[in-house]
């Protein structure tokens, strides 16, 4: 609560004038992962909001696998941002990590009478549960909706910023082999504006989608980016269905139905990112 008090002389009156700010948006809000990728833009827009935030992480003395650190955290905290990660996806890792994680943040949360816990997952995570990986998000979703703890899931596409990531995996000399699967990747900060905008809405208790602007195949995505970079490398189109190896439904990575737009298309984020 801010207070600003004034005393103003007009003639011969004296007013008093007493600003007082109630403002109750501004939150205490705990952000888990908040030195991560997507962690640390979460965090740095909470803050400019004027928010209490409070990063979650080993590195500041919030640790999800033994609890350390988590009810200090939690004490007067309205709302829960969970971006954790496991530290790699690795079926055994992710599931342990996840597991753990979430039976830990959930008793915490629950002796701290959390208003709204938001999580981040990924679109597709019913579709392909033979991905540890996404089973390891899936029991993390199954875990905060059967709590009791008012909750909203947000499910996002891929992330402009995996694209290396892609060019990576699946490269091998001066070629990527890219298969033609569809593709709808959304920038980080469009992902950044909307879990800002859901945490300090009033719980769904339900999934919310989001995703790129645009649809297109994979393989394309990944030539305009090679492209723009100036990269030589050739992109040669798959007909199969994988992605980082792993062979996929075709429509895994893009949302199922209704979903929540970002705004920045992929050509323009390219062209920003890589002239910086
Ligand atoms: N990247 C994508 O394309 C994408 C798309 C959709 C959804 N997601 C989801 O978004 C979430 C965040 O992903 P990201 O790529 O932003 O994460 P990231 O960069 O890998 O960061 C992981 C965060 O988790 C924290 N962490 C690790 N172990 C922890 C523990 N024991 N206790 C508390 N915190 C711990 C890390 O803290 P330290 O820094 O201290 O290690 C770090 O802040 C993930 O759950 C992912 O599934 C990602």
């Amino acid at each position: 609560m801010l207070v600003w008090k004034s005393i103003r002389r007009t003639g011969a009156q004296l007013i008093l004038i007493n600003f007082t700010n109630l403002n109750s948006s501004h939150m205490k809000i705990l952000v888990i992962g908040g030195t991560g990728l997507t962690g640390r833009l979460v965090t740095k827009k909470l803050a400019n909001l004027g928010h209490q935030v409070i990063i979650g992480s080993p590195s500041h003395g919030v640790d999800l696998m033994t609890g350390e650190g988590l009810s200090q955290a939690l004490e007067n905290t309205e709302i829960v941002i969970d971006l954790s990660n496991s530290s790699s996806p690795e079926e055994e890792n992710a599931i342990r990590f996840f597991q753990t994680a979430g039976k830990n943040l959930v008793k915490a949360e629950l002796a701290a009478n959390i208003r709204h816990h938001l999580v981040l997952s990924i679109v597709g995570t019913d579709d392909a549960l033979e991905i540890g990986y996404l089973r390891a998000k899936k029991y993390q979703e199954d875990n905060i909706k059967n709590s009791g703890i008012p909750y909203t899931i947000i499910r996002s596409t891929q992330f402009y910023e995996h694209t290396d990531a892609i060019i990576a995996v699946q490269g091998r000399g001066d070629e990527v082999f890219v298969s033609k699967i569809d593709y709808q990747p959304i920038a980080l900060e469009d992902v950044t504006d909307y879990i800002v905008q859901f945490a300090l809405e009033e719980p769904k208790n339900g999934t919310v989608e989001i995703a790129g602007p645009t649809r297109a195949n994979m393989d394309d995505f990944v030539a305009k980016y090679i492209e723009i970079a100036g990269k030589p490398i050739k992109v040669v189109s798959d007909e199969d269905s994988k992605y980082m190896h792993l062979v996929v439904p075709r429509s895994l990575l893009v949302p199922a139905e209704e979903y929540n737009a970002g705004k920045i298309h992929f050509e323009d984020w390219a062209l920003s990112t890589l002239e910086n």
